[in-house]
């Protein structure tokens, strides 16, 4: 879907300047758009304004047709992928990729063969019993990619996540279309 920043706005509070002021920004549908900047520039920010975990100060942020200001994280069909993978250490593998497909309330069935595809896409097949401490820094972060793909997302946004993927991983087929087919990052 469209992403349309219009004249976003933040300053943190107690911080002097805006770190984030009169942004305006488009990401056509099926795009991948890209936020370069230097270290401190801003980039998260902006994407956990998408994604609702801050409010700007001014401005609108809208997907599709609606203005997603007021809408909880939940409600925007938007997911983040931080650079740390924040998995939850006490559920397995799986647990933590069908996370959020549990929360909708599907029926365990359709979790158990979503999660399944899920992790045969982004590489983990036959891992889904293990537990987060018992996979590599990259095996964890696709973990991430994949708990944000399984719910299929109006937009995607990857702060960095591939940081602890090796290159061939990043370039392999599968993560190539698990990485490319969303909007924005
Ligand atoms: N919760 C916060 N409170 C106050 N200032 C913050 C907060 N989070 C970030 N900042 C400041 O806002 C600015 C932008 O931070 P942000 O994390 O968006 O940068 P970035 O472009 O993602 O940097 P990097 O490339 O290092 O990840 C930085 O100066 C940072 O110190
Ligand atoms: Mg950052």
């Amino acid at each position: 879907m469209r992403l349309e920043l219009q004249g976003l706005r933040l300053a943190y509070p107690g911080a002097g300047l805006a770190t984030i002021s009169d942004l305006d920004l488009v990401a056509e549908k099926g795009s991948l758009t890209a936020l370069l900047g230097p270290s401190g520039s801003g980039k998260t920010t902006v994407m956990k304004l998408i994604a609702g975990h801050l409010s700007p100060d001014a401005g609108d942020i809208r997907l599709g047709d609606r203005s997603l200001l007021g809408l909880p994280p939940e409600k925007r069909r938007v997911a983040m992928v931080f650079q740390d993978p924040l998995l939850f250490p006490h559920l397995t593998l799986a647990g933590n990729v069908g996370f959020g497909l549990r929360l909708r309330g599907l029926p365990p069935a359709r979790i158990a063969a979503d999660v399944e595809a899920m992790l045969a896409r982004v590489q983990l097949a036959g891992l889904g019993d293990r537990r987060p401490h018992q996979l590599s820094g990259g095996q964890q972060q696709r973990a991430a990619l994949a708990r944000a793909l399984v719910l299929r997302p109006d937009l995607l946004l990857l702060d960095e996540p591939s940081v602890g993927v090796d290159p061939l991983s990043r370039r392999s087929p599968a993560l190539t279309r698990a990485s490319a087919t969303r909007c924005a990052a």
